[in-house]
């Protein structure tokens, strides 16, 4: 048991990848889980997850560009299972290309769903969570919240926005002495069906840049960061550490490396395969049901040492504290 059973809690973008991976660990508390996406296959795949994790499931096909259909969805949520406690927001689209080959309505879109989506969920939580002084908000986020990479200029602009929309709100729930919080992870690549079905020009097929990380890593974050939702951001995995501390010092040197590299690094090689859907406009699981992992098992990890460090950095300092203090007793006593 861990006292989170019965927790309500809406998943944006719970019909694959990371949202259903995240669904699902809820679930696996024996949570209350209402699943937003369009997909209705996805959708119905991801509610049988966590049926059989032990959760009960809601699902609601919503696209959440459209704030009326976002705030009509919070609605439903309580009206069933009562008062949201943890919102996640998760769903997003982009189109891999570079800039010149993004049509304005394409970059538009994916602005409405992949930051503006964010906002609407905010947005109708918040509306739910402020009058009654509680509850969480987890935006999932990227490092490239703060590193821009080539081919993903309406993605990254997205995650940048995110990034300081949330700063923003945080500052007005501490203003306003709000027991309220909001917090955001940022992940780094993560084995996701989005390299099979995000609108790609590329003449390869994507990937996600190396190294790639399982979508469970990504719900244990996730998971941890709704329990401990103080710490104002999560990084996840070395890469994406080593990232936004490189960017910090030397994005002059990043901008010129990624410039190099950025085009072969997001492409596997192979080509495209012929008739990939793209689910810009649509959902793109008519066909099958995608599920929370990609193509790439073979090269995604399931583990990641710099997420357990940074779930239990009171113990870690501790136990540091404890050495060095063992450490300068030592050292005291061997003094003459
Ligand atoms: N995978 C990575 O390498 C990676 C790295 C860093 C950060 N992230 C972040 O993790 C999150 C999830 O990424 P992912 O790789 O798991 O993506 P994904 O596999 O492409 O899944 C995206 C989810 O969003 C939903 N979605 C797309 N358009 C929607 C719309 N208009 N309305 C409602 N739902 C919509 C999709 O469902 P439907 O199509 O059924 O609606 C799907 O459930 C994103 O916020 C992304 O920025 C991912």
């Amino acid at each position: 048991m861990t006292g989170k059973e019965n927790q309500v809690v809406v998943v944006t973008g719970a019909s694959g990848g990371i949202g259903r991976a995240v669904a699902r660990a809820f679930g696996a508390r024996h949570a209350r889980v209402a699943l937003l996406a369009r997909g209705e296959q996805g959708l119905g795949a991801a509610a049988d997850d966590i049926t059989r994790a032990g959760g009960t499931a809601l699902e609601i096909p919503t696209d959440v560009a459209d704030f009326t259909q976002v705030d009509a969805a919070a609605e439903r949520v309580e009206k069933e299972f009562g008062p949201i406690d943890v919102w996640v927001n998760v769903a997003f689209t982009s189109v891999f290309a570079p800039f010149s080959e993004i049509e304005p309505a394409e970059f538009r879109r994916v602005t409405e769903v992949s930051y503006l989506g964010y906002v609407h969920g905010t947005k109708a939580a918040l509306n739910r969570m402020k009058p009654r002084d509680r509850g969480t908000i987890v935006q999932v986020g990227s490092a490239l919240a703060y590193r821009g990479i080539p081919l993903q200029s309406a993605y990254c602009g997205a995650k940048h926005a995110i990034q300081g929309f949330n700063e923003a709100l945080r500052c007005e729930l501490l203003h306003d002495g709000s027991r309220v919080r909001t917090t955001m992870v940022q992940m780094p690549a993560v084995n996701t069906p989005q390299f099979s079905w995000v609108l790609s020009k590329l003449p390869d097929h994507a990937q996600p840049v190396p190294p790639i990380y399982q979508p469970e890593v990504a719900a244990r974050a996730v998971v941890h960061a709704a329990d401990h939702p103080r710490r104002r951001e999560y990084w996840v995995g070395g890469s994406t550490v080593g990232t936004l501390a490189a960017n910090a010092v030397a994005p002059g040197i990043l901008d010129r490396y990624l410039a190099r590299t950025g085009y072969r690094s997001q492409q596997t090689g192979a080509a495209k395969p012929a008739g990939q859907p793209a689910n810009l406009w649509q959902p793109a699981d008519r066909a099958r049901d995608f599920g929370a992992h990609g193509e790439f098992d073979d090269k995604a990890t399931p583990r990641s040492l710099q997420l357990w460090a940074s779930r239990h950095h009171g113990l870690l300092a501790a136990a540091g504290g404890a050495l060095a203090a063992t450490a300068l007793a030592a050292w005291r006593r061997a003094q003459p």
